[in-house]
């Protein structure tokens, strides 16, 4: 019998998780299915202990059910997603036990190394504070970069920057602050990442930053995938700057949750250009 697996979240319709790990189970000639689910917060720890129940060979949550998912009493969260604060994978255990894992950082990571841009030693700015900010900075402060985090609302910046520090090797090499003073910031920085929802579609003309702020020598990584080139990544391209796509997060997030689940690596190139045929 198949093994179902799904994204629970809401709204979901637009999900690219069904058509990137169907086409990595079909590749790998697996019997299994992957479906998005709609579930409201209020019903969220039903449907995980439903799904439990039922077989389902694992699950990742969305917006806005990950936060939510790590107070159930029904997940275990593993340190990780503990830190971060929220889950985006659930496994099932064999005994009943039902673990929660965030995989988002770990997908950040895996874009940057794809991309060949250093973390160790390297000067990155995380634009934003909310729950993707916290999942990169916590990963990239693990491997070593020196983060600054910038936000709109400076305070958020500040407290998501203590919360990181409590975790890194040498604490003061992680700030928080607000938007002023980007550009002499960036011209000493290496990477900058935006996770905040800046140039998303439909507010595709907007951007953190433009050309004149960013320099050759600087990575531009917009977790952004919607449009497929944001206004920050062609900022990044007219000012010579390399570009990495938020598309390479979403499959490496992807692809760390079906190495949780199954054990099996997936075929992350095949997943891409599902995903950047779905994006078309
Ligand atoms: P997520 O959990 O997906 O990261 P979020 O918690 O809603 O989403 O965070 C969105 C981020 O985008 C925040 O850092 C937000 O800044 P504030 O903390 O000041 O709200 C940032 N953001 C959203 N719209 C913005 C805008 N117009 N200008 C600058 N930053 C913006």
């Amino acid at each position: 019998m198949k093994q179902v697996f799904g994204v629970f979240g809401d709204p979901i319709g637009h999900s690219l998780s069904p058509a990137m790990h169907n086409a990595a189970f079909s590749a790998l000639g697996m019997d299994c299915i992957y479906h998005a689910f709609r579930v409201k917060p209020e019903k969220l720890e039903k449907a995980i202990l439903g799904a439990e129940a039922m077989g389902f060979g694992g699950l990742n949550l969305t917006v806005p059910l990950k936060e939510k998912a790590l107070k159930l009493d029904c997940i275990r969260p593993d340190p990780l997603a503990e830190r971060i604060g929220a889950v985006n994978t659930v496994v099932f255990g064999k005994n009943g036990e039902i673990t929660g894992y965030n995989t988002d950082g770990l997908g950040a990571k895996q874009a940057l190394r794809e991309a060949a841009v250093e973390i160790a030693g390297s000067k990155i700015v995380v634009a934003g504070a909310g729950g993707a900010a916290r999942a990169i900075a916590f990963q990239l402060a693990a491997n070593g970069a020196e983060i600054t985090i910038i936000n709109r609302t400076a305070e958020r910046a500040v407290e998501l920057a203590k919360d990181v520090s409590a975790i890194a090797a040498i604490s003061e090499n992680i700030r928080g602050r607000g938007l002023s003073g980007l550009k002499a910031l960036l011209q000493d920085a290496d990477v900058l990442i935006n996770t905040t929802t800046l140039g998303m579609h439909p507010n595709t003309d907007t951007a953190i930053t433009t050309a004149e702020n960013l320099h050759p020598d600087l990575a531009v990584f917009d977790i952004v995938y919607n449009p497929l080139e944001t206004r920050l990544l062609r900022e990044a391209k007219a000012a010579g700057a390399k570009t990495v796509s938020g598309v390479l997060m979403l499959v490496y997030q992807g692809a760390e949750a079906f190495k949780l689940w199954t054990g099996i690596e997936p075929p992350v190139e095949l997943m891409k250009k599902t995903v950047l045929e779905a994006l078309q």
